[in-house]
């Protein structure tokens, strides 16, 4: 992430561009034959409002402080969780993913929680290769926790493992000095 990049809280004003973003960002599952996905509605303004109320949306801005990817996190079986990550594409790969997660990273540790997990699709370049790459891995389906196994049971019910979906974690890093 260069200078002209930053990370702050998401504020109500910035939900409408989330929805924009995350539109922007689903555009790539369409090549993939994942139309379904790349057609997902983004979270409604009462969700955005959920997270950025509870302090759990971080959004990366750009020199005039437009968001250009966000991030929203929960709590689940006492492990910080992503999630839902995006980057515009028109900033895509220049490690703004990177440090939305590092942010997402930062809050857990301030929540007293010693691993970081989300869900993805096993296969998308961009997704578990991707998280692999920033230091995640697989959760075998037998060590899910009670909260991550309901989050995949949802998953499915919405159809979303039509294409293989992995649970990952990785453990939070001790505070850079
Ligand atoms: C996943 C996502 C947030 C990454 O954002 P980003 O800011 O581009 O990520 P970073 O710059 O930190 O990392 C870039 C790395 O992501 C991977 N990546 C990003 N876009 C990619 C693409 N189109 N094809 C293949 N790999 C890609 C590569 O490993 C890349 O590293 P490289 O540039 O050295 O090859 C972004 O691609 C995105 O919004 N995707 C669509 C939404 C999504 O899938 N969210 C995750 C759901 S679990």
């Amino acid at each position: 992430m260069d200078e002209s990049h930053r990370i702050r809280p998401a504020r109500a004003d910035d939900m409408d561009r989330l929805g924009e973003i995350e539109v922007a960002a689903g555009v790539g599952f369409r090549d993939l034959d994942m139309a379904a996905i790349a057609d997902d509605d983004p979270p409604t303004a009462e969700v955005l409002a959920g997270y950025i109320g509870d302090g759990r949306a971080w959004v990366v801005t750009d020199e005039t402080d437009r968001p250009v990817g966000y991030l929203i996190a929960d709590r689940v079986d006492a492990a910080g969780h992503v999630e839902q990550v995006s980057v515009d594409p028109s900033h895509a790969r220049l490690g703004l993913g990177a440090a939305l997660i590092g942010a997402a990273e930062s809050w857990a540790r301030h929540q007293g929680f010693t691993t970081l997990t989300l869900t993805t699709f096993a296969e998308v370049p961009w997704n578990a290769p991707y998280y692999q790459r920033l230091g995640f891995r697989v959760v075998p389906a037998a060590e899910l926790g009670d909260g991550l196994r309901r989050v995949r049971e949802h998953e499915a019910e919405l159809g979303l493992d039509r294409w293989p979906r992995v649970a990952m974690s990785r453990p939070v890093a001790a505070p850079a000095d």
